[in-house]
């Protein structure tokens, strides 16, 4: 079976280095494009280009925008992630390259080059594939899927702005433009996130058995581990994980709905929330197929052979 051909978006960021290490094992990567989200933009840069070092890669990485498209967001997540997105374990600088053209237009040109081929997964907020429907409102017709981790559809959300999901918290109007203009896309919210965590003891196996990928994992995510603990977030929650393990095999999926899915812009408390209409009430078209559960099994073998557990 050919591999899954993959454009990656997103802010590394602890889970969304593991999203990227399973990407490594288990796919091909046309080009990282590179948001602001979890820290700034130079730091989420940097660590891109420290993983494509770890995987021995050549993948380019494009850099995006560097703030949300309208409103400065209220909060990063370094407060989870580390001051530079990696832990705080300090790595050398990274050799890898950073390409000379700004991610939305990497994002056009990569699938003008290859229409129909490539599977875009978004890891972060939405700001670098807004901008790119600005610039072209093709785009959807040019990519195979759309793979989005974000939002919080029920409500619970992970942010200063209750029901609001980091991602889409970080850039509600880049969310909005996104969700109005692709026919079709699926989204893995930070509820089903929190519904397939992985068991910490299991997760701590999985460490001690893998390469040099684990040890790699192993340091970077103890910040945030250290952060869930204390606020009562229980297991290995990976979020980008997750909707990585959804692009790179959607059969893994085992429930979804199908819905339409709107951005709330506004509110004292809930800018940035993701309102679905569960009940199809307003008769928008549905084009969220939100992923409810997975087949935590196969879920957990992909997770395992990214961080080099032999078997
Ligand atoms: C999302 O926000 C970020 O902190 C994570 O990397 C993930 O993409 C979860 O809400
Ligand atoms: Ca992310």
């Amino acid at each position: 079976m050919s591999k899954p051909q993959l454009l990656i978006d997103t802010d590394p960021g602890v889970d969304d280095a593991l999203a990227i290490l399973m990407a490594y094992a288990h796919a091909d990567i046309a080009g990282l494009s590179i948001a602001a989200g979890n820290v700034g933009l130079g730091h989420t840069v940097r660590n891109a280009r420290t993983l494509v070092d770890l995987a021995g890669a050549a993948t380019p990485v494009f850099a995006g925008c560097s703030t949300p498209l309208v409103r400065a967001a209220d909060e990063d997540a370094a407060f989870v992630h580390g001051q530079d997105g990696f832990g705080d374990i300090g790595f050398a600088e990274p050799a890898a390259a950073l390409a000379d053209e700004p991610a939305a237009l990497a994002l056009l040109r990569l699938t003008h080059e290859r229409p129909g081929e490539l599977t875009l997964v978004a890891l972060g907020p939405l700001t670098n594939l807004a901008l790119a429907l600005r610039l072209d409102p093709g785009l959807p017709g040019r990519v195979a899927r759309l793979v989005v981790m974000g939002g919080a559809v029920t409500g619970h959300g992970n942010t200063g702005k209750v029901p609001a999901e980091f991602n889409v918290g970080f850039d509600p109007e880049a969310a909005h433009v996104v969700f109005e203009a692709f026919p079709a896309f699926d989204l893995v919210d930070w509820e089903a996130t929190l519904r397939h965590a992985f068991d910490d003891a299991e997760f701590d196996r999985w460490l001690a058995a893998g390469d040099r990928r684990a040890a790699f994992f192993g340091k970077i995510m103890g910040a945030a581990r250290r952060y869930n603990a204390k606020h009562d977030r229980r297991g290995v929650i990976a979020a980008d994980a997750l909707a990585m393990a959804v692009a790179l095999d959607p059969s893994i999926v085992t429930r979804r709905e199908t819905r339409a899915v709107a951005v709330e812009l506004d509110g004292r408390l809930t800018r940035g929330a993701t309102v679905v209409d569960w009940s199809a009430r307003l008769g928008w078209p549905a084009r969220a197929n939100i992923v409810l559960e997975v087949d935590q099994i196969r879920f957990a073998a992909m997770v395992r052979r990214a961080l080099g557990v032999p078997g």
